[in-house]
C-alpha cells in the first residue's frame, strides 16, 4: 500500500473511530468514568458477545445507523480492512460490488488491493451526496480513482441497473435490509463468486433473516467469522 494511502486511511479510521465514541457518549446515561470503563470491556469482549454488551447499555449499532444529526462515517475497523484487501489479492476479482460505501474506507481497501493486481473495478455504491464526494476525493488523493465506479443513489436502484456478474460483492448497508438487497443481488452471481457481510455480530437481530436464508438454501456455503463485528462470508456454490 503506498504511504499517502496507509496515512490517508490511518486519520480516516481515527476519524471515524472518534465519531463513534461522540455518538455513544452522548446516548449513555452515566459518568464519564463509567462510560470509559465500559468501553475498555468492549475492547476485551469476544467478538460475538460485542452486539448484545451494546444493546443491554441501549447503545445498539443501528441506532448509530438510523439516529439523527450529522452522519457518521461507520468505517469498517482497519482490521477488517485489511481482511478486504487481503480477500481481493487472493481472489483476484475483475469485478467487486460494494453495498455501502460511506466516505469510501472500504472502498479505499479494495481498490488499493487493485491497483496492487493492476486490474478490476469496485462499483461503490452510496446514497449520502456529502459522502459521495468524500469518497471521491479519497480516492483521488490515494490515486485509485481508475479502480472505482461510484453510482450515488439508492442503493436498490443501483443494483438494478447492474448487468452481467460480480466475482466479491461486499455487503455493509443499513442491517435490516440486507436480505431484500442480498435477493435483488442474487441474479448478479455465479458459482465461486464470494459474498461478505459486515455487522453479523454487532447488529445480530437485524441482519438475522438474512443469516437464516442463507443457511437455508443450498446455493451457498456460508460461515460467520469470529472476527471484529461479525463478517458473513459466503461462497456461491451453484
Ligand atoms: C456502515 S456504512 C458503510 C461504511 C463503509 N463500508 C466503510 O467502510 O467506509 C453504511 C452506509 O450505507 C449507506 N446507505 C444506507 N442505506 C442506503 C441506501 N438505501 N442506498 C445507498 N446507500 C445507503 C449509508 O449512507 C452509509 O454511509
Amino acid at each position: 500500500m503506498t504511504s499517502t494511502a496507509t496515512m490517508l486511511l490511518r486519520r480516516l479510521h481515527e476519524q471515524s473511530q472518534t465519531e463513534v465514541m461522540a455518538r455513544a457518549r452522548a446516548q449513555f446515561h452515566g459518568s464519564n468514568e463509567e462510560f470509559l470503563t465500559l468501553a475498555e470491556d468492549y475492547d476485551t469482549l469476544a467478538p460475538r458477545l460485542r452486539g448484545r454488551f451494546l444493546e443491554t447499555l441501549g447503545l445498539s449499532s443501528e441506532d448509530f445507523e438510523s439516529s439523527q444529526g450529522t452522519a457518521l462515517s461507520l468505517a469498517v475497523s482497519a482490521e477488517t480492512g485489511r481482511f478486504l484487501r487481503n480477500m481481493t489479492l487472493s481472489h483476484k476479482p475483475a469485478r467487486i460490488l460494494e453495498l455501502g460505501s460511506s466516505c469510501g474506507v472500504s472502498t479505499l481497501y479494495f481498490a488499493e488491493a487493485l491497483r496492487t493486481l493492476g486490474s478490476g473495478m469496485v462499483i461503490a455504491t452510496e446514497l449520502d451526496p456529502v459522502k459521495c464526494a468524500q469518497l471521491r476525493d479519497h480516492v483521488r488523493t490515494a490515486g485509485v480513482d481508475v479502480y472505482v465506479d461510484l453510482r450515488e443513489g439508492d442503493v436498490f436502484q443501483a443494483v438494478s441497473e447492474l448487468d452481467g456478474t460480480f466475482d466479491m460483492v461486499f455487503i455493509d448497508v443499513w442491517a435490516n435490509t440486507y436480505l431484500d438487497l442480498f435477493k435483488q443481488t442474487e441474479r448478479l452471481l455465479r458459482p465461486g463468486s464470494i459474498v461478505l457481510a459486515d455487522s453479523m455480530y454487532t447488529a445480530e437481530d437485524a441482519v438475522r433473516p438474512y443469516k437464516q436464508y442463507l443457511d437455508g438454501n443450498p446455493r451457498f456455503s456460508t460461515t460467520t467469522l469470529d472476527f471484529e463485528s461479525g463478517i458473513e462470508f459466503t461462497v456461491v456454490v451453484s
